[in-house]
């Protein structure tokens, strides 16, 4: 499963980029807003520091408005993922798109039957909102293995993009399902590396290592 980063913070995007744990970022509006950066900027600067996809949203409603935005955002780099949102405008948007070779992120996907819509519009990535479902009153991962299974009948080509990840055990369950990609915010990311036998183990051998009166030759 690949990692992307959900957010527009530069120093956290390096530090998960040189640390090898992400393979791309995905930005919002309101990640853009939290940032305080300009948006052309920062995503120009984001891109610059990894090699994947960057993710980054139009905020058109109409198809027309959508690709004139599309245009600027995709002239920004290489890897610059336009991000559509999940309506007709925006599937219509998709299909040109990725048709030009453009790469799509459909965002705000809530259903199934949304998540074949987008699928059939050709995008490169289906974003369901695990979080915000289960914040509904909805199961999100019931969400992921619908769409895991509805596109393995079909052997479609887009990649289920977890979105709104908010704790690990969402990580969990999306790698059990095969999600092909989370994305979450940093804290998210680096929170699977802690675990308490972890730490605890690191302090026995510390104590032990203390008693052999021992030091590591380094240059
Ligand atoms: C995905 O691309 C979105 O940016 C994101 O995952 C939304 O997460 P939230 O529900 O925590 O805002």
């Amino acid at each position: 499963m690949k990692f992307f980063a959900d957010t527009a913070e530069i120093d956290a995007i390096r530090e998960l980029s040189e640390a090898g744990l992400i393979d791309g970022v995905t930005t919002n509006p309101s990640l853009i807003h939290k940032s305080g950066r300009d948006f052309m900027e920062v995503t120009k600067e984001i891109c610059g520091i990894v090699d994947g996809p960057v993710s980054a949203e139009v905020v058109a409603l109409d198809h027309d408005g959508m690709m004139r935005e599309a245009e600027t955002l995709r002239k920004i780099a290489d890897n610059v993922c336009i991000k559509v949102p999940l309506t007709i405008e925006g599937l219509k948007t998709c299909r040109k798109l990725t048709g030009d070779g453009t790469m799509v992120n459909v965002t705000l996907c809530f259903s199934a039957n949304q998540a074949l819509l987008a699928a059939k519009a050709g995008a490169t990535f289906v974003s369901p909102f695990i979080g915000r479902h289960d914040d509904n009153g909805f199961d999100g991962m019931d969400l992921i293995r619908d769409m895991r299974l509805i596109y393995d009948n079909y052997a479609f080509e887009t990649e289920i993009l977890a979105a709104s990840v908010r704790h690990p055990v969402h990580v969990l369950e999306c790698a059990r399902i095969g999600a092909d990609v989370m994305t979450a915010p940093p804290k998210v990311i680096t929170g699977l590396a802690n675990h308490v036998l972890t730490d605890k183990g690191i302090e026995g051998f510390l104590a032990d290592w203390a008693k052999t009166g021992q030091s590591i030759p380094t240059a």
